[in-house]
């Protein structure tokens, strides 16, 4: 008898478990009012006097291993739910992450770029601190040139020839001198000019320039382009071009758009004549081509050049250019798109 206990010493020491049911049938057992130790102490009365002692004392050593045991288990499984109850269920899938959306200026620049990428036109990017040369200069716009003064520049320290780029004419420069003849390419890029700033206008603001260098290109080509660009980017199927001035172009003109007239928003916003002005273009000046080592006697191009944010307002109806810059959340939220 005494050495069944024993095994039941031994058994109750190696239990263990990390459910509550299995716990409490290994309590009932031998610790419940039908189990084990109840039949042991009743069989005290039957062990002969001789064995009383250590019979009790076994019986005892039984009866506190188990209920330890019991009571030790039963702190860990709820050590276990408190720490549930704590960091929730550990297992349950992660809280959704909020996906971002796209500024919208990111956004029409992109459906910018796709447009003419579809036509051949690869993408390029120069820096905005320029030196007079890229910004200026080889722009056909030299020291004291009076068209200086329409972009009013921001210089970096007393030099004036470190400059933050007033447009991004000054990538045209640069891809130029660096890549030969056929060109073809468009540079999107933040701009800066001293200002004031009002609803229509900001000190930051965005363009994209286009530019085509090759044999035999003609206003023709040109025009073609941009008429092109503008059914793809507006679904408007009529442009004018308006003789204008710029001294990297000769001749020179600017875009406008049929916008039509049909809505209020479209008197206010074309004051009233249903024509909108998008851009600024022109055959490329052939001495920016000689400042920039392409031989105008060989080759003839066009560039253009555009407001990001202008027509961002446009498509989207914003009244206020300072609303692309304040980072409301609650402005840039509205804009969803995949591009
Ligand atoms: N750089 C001009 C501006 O900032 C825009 C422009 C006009 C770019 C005519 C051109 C162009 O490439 O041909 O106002």
């Amino acid at each position: 008898m005494i050495n069944k206990i024993k095994e039941h010493i031994e058994e109750a020491k190696a239990f263990t478990t990390e459910d509550k049911t299995t716990l409490e049938e290994f309590r009932i057992k031998y610790l419940g009012s039908k189990g084990l130790l109840k039949d042991f102490f009743a069989e005290f009365k039957n062990v002969p006097n001789e064995q009383k002692k250590e019979f009790g004392q076994v019986v005892n050593e039984l009866k506190n291993t188990a209920e330890e045991k019991v009571k030790s288990i039963q702190e860990l499984l709820e050590s276990k739910t408190e720490s549930i109850n704590l960091f929730g269920d550990l297992s349950r899938p992660g809280n959704p992450i909020n996906i971002g959306s796209r500024h919208p200026i990111s956004l029409v620049k992109n459906q910018i770029l796709d447009v003419f990428s579809t036509i051949g036109f690869n993408v390029s990017e120069g820096p905005e601190i320029e030196d007079d040369w890229h910004n200026f200069t080889a722009l056909n716009l030299p020291e004291y040139h009076p068209a200086r003064d329409m972009q009013d520049t921001f210089f970096i320290q007393t030099n004036p020839d470190v400059l933050l780029r007033t447009h991004t004419s000054s990538v045209q420069v640069r891809y130029m001198e660096n890549n030969k003849p056929p060109i073809r390419t468009i540079s999107p890029g933040r701009v800066f000019r001293n200002e004031a700033i009002s609803s229509r206008s900001h000190c930051i603001f965005h363009q994209v320039e286009g530019l085509y260098i090759d044999k035999n290109v003609s206003f023709a080509d040109l025009k073609q382009t941009l008429l092109y660009f503008t059914k793809e980017m507006f679904g408007k199927s009529k442009i004018r071009l308006r003789p204008s001035y710029f001294p990297f172009t000769e001749p020179s003109a600017e875009v406008d758009i049929y916008w039509g007239l049909k809505t209020e928003t479209d008197y206010r916003i074309t004051k009233g004549t249903g024509w909108l002005e998008i851009m600024g273009c022109g055959m490329v000046d052939p001495n920016v081509l000689k400042n920039c080592g392409i031989d105008p006697n060989e080759y003839t191009g066009y560039a253009f050049g555009m407001g990001i944010e202008r027509i961002a307002m446009l498509l989207y109806q914003i009244g206020d250019i300072r609303m692309f810059y304040e980072n409301d959340v609650r402005f840039l939220e509205q804009f969803k798109s995949s591009l």
